[in-house]
């Protein structure tokens, strides 16, 4: 199976829970493919630890998916630093605490996207597509 992979060069990329595992791993990928990263959390050093990722590429700002207007500074504060945002990833918050894939049932999940389901080696099989600021594809099916 053969997925788009996409071109994130210079995309401004927010991921929220971007302190945590996945968050994490997910904004030190992103940068390592060029793409400028805002990682949101509530961990109070989030932006050290967003500035030990990159001091030019990367930006934290502590904030909480529950609290819009907590949500709305920290936006006015990555577009004032990177001049927009291209993609948002919404990590934080998405199962229960203590939820892992192993333990949370299909039913609960239903629009997982396919790329969670995809093998290890299915995600490194992957066609170069070029990054476009007006793509709706973020996640997109695999080809068959
Ligand atoms: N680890 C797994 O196996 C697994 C599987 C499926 C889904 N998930 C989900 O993926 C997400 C990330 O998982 P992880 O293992 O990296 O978790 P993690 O606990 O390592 O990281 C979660 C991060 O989200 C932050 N966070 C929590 N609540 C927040 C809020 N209200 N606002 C902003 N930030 C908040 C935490 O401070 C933490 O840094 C979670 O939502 C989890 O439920 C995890």
């Amino acid at each position: 199976m053969t997925r788009p992979c996409f071109d994130v060069r210079d995309a401004v990329v927010v991921i929220t829970g971007g302190t945590g595992g996945i968050g994490s791993a997910t904004a030190r990928e992103l940068l390592r493919r060029g793409a400028k990263v805002a990682v949101l959390d509530l961990h109070p050093d989030t932006a050290r630890i967003a500035e030990r990722m990159s001091a030019d590429s990367a930006i934290g700002v502590v904030a909480d998916v529950r609290d819009r207007a907590s949500l709305d500074r920290a936006v006015a504060e990555v577009v004032d630093r990177f001049g927009g945002i291209d993609v948002a990833i919404a990590n934080a918050g998405i199962l229960s605490r203590s939820a892992t894939l192993r333990t949370t049932s299909a039913s609960s999940i239903p629009s997982t996207p396919a790329w969670t389901r995809s093998s290890p080696a299915a995600a490194n099989s992957c066609s170069s597509v070029p990054y476009s600021p007006s793509s709706t594809a973020w996640a997109p099916s695999p080809t068959p």
